[in-house]
């Protein structure tokens, strides 16, 4: 019996990852690797619930892919797979739709931010994204999912839809958990350090690009908002030092401590400036294996067929066996 426990997550393929995506989830699925059975992939059912360009979707959906090959996700041991390969997550979506109440998904912050920014497609699909995301996690009964602070209230849910089921139809779903980095579980905006980083800020210079060339990267640490107290140290209201020095540990391991002693003395240009070294040397490698990987379209597709035909076989028991449980008339007597 196979007695390591199971982790999932996926990310969108909506546009390059940032740092904050690397940071907060990347970083710690290659890691996860080493001690858990893990499946990995592209959300890209979740995508559309914006609205994409066929090709810019497609074109997303494998250089993902690529990313998370060359971020050190190895198809060896993991399960690496793309969702809409897998037509048991749209199945699955459908039961937990019907196990979930309205109110739980209007009180998603989530779905409240997203319907704000697109207020003309408030789709109906951006309502269920939490469900679905439930059925990612659920089919491949999941012990831990390893996410950024943001999906920490999607996490919750799918926990109680799991808990739901089970205590309606009988045990069917492992309850998952959250596993969220003591770092880099939150990486803030550079410009407006209160907010979230994210890929789709209109302002640039807010995040930074996995692929963001190491000028470029110098550049945006540079003009990273920080205070007028002139003093490397983690503190409340210093939002913008906090979040360089929850970079920086990520990048080096150094806890905040040795962080604080190891800038004594020193403004906060030296501190980018090694702020700015560190993540070029971070991303350096990530970028020359995606530039090789990305540029071998048949070894990325191949992979991504193979992965997702084994990500199926886990799925397709699991859906079966909810469906049974649930009640559905199987004319094959299974
Ligand atoms: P997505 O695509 O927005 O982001 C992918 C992962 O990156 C984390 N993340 C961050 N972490 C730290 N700081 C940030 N600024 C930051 N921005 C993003 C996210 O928390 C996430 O872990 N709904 C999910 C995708 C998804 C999923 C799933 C995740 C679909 N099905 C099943 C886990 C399990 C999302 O939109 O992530």
């Amino acid at each position: 019996m196979d007695e390591r426990k199971r982790v999932l997550s996926l990310i969108q393929p909506s546009g390059v990852p940032t740092i904050g995506n690397y940071l907060g989830a990347f970083k710690n699925w290659r890691a996860m690797q080493e001690n858990y059975d893990c499946l990995f992939g592209a959300a890209d059912l979740h995508a559309i619930t914006v609205r994409t360009e066929p090709k810019t979707l497609r074109e997303n959906t494998r250089s993902i892919f690529a990313l998370l090959l060359a971020v050190g996700i190895d198809p060896e041991k993991s399960v690496v797979f793309v969702q809409s390969r897998v037509p048991e997550h749209a199945q699955l979506a459908w039961l937990l739709n019907c196990c979930t109440q309205f109110g739980e998904a209007a009180r998603m912050t989530q779905f409240k931010d997203k319907s704000a920014t697109h207020a003309d497609n408030i789709n109906v699909g951006l309502f269920a994204y939490p469900t679905l995301m439930a059925a990612d996690i659920l089919l491949y009964q999941a012990d831990y999912v390893p996410v950024g602070q943001d999906q920490k209230q999607h996490l919750e849910l799918t926990r109680t839809i799991a808990e739901r089921f089970n205590f309606s139809y009988g045990e069917t779903f492992t309850v998952p958990e959250p596993f969220i980095g003591k770092s880099g579980a939150r990486i803030m905006s550079l410009q407006e350090p209160s907010k979230k980083m994210s890929k789709s800020d209109l302002n640039t210079k807010a995040f930074i690009s996995m692929l963001d060339e190491p000028s470029v990267i110098t550049k945006k640490i540079k003009s990273a908002v920080t205070d007028s107290e002139a003093k490397v140290r983690f503190a409340p209201g210093k939002d913008g030092v906090n979040n360089l020095m929850d970079i920086y540990s990520c990048c080096t391991g150094k806890d905040y401590e040795a962080i604080e002693r190891e800038f004594d003395g020193h403004g906060y240009g030296d501190f980018k400036n090694a702020v700015a070294e560190a993540l070029v040397s971070e991303l350096g490698p990530v970028q020359g294996e995606y530039k090789r990987l990305i540029s071998d379209k048949a070894y990325i597709d191949s992979r991504a067929a193979e992965g997702s035909r084994t990500a199926e076989l886990f799925a397709r028991r699991t859906l079966a066996k909810a469906m049974r449980k649930m009640g559905f008339y199987d004319p094959d007597g299974r």
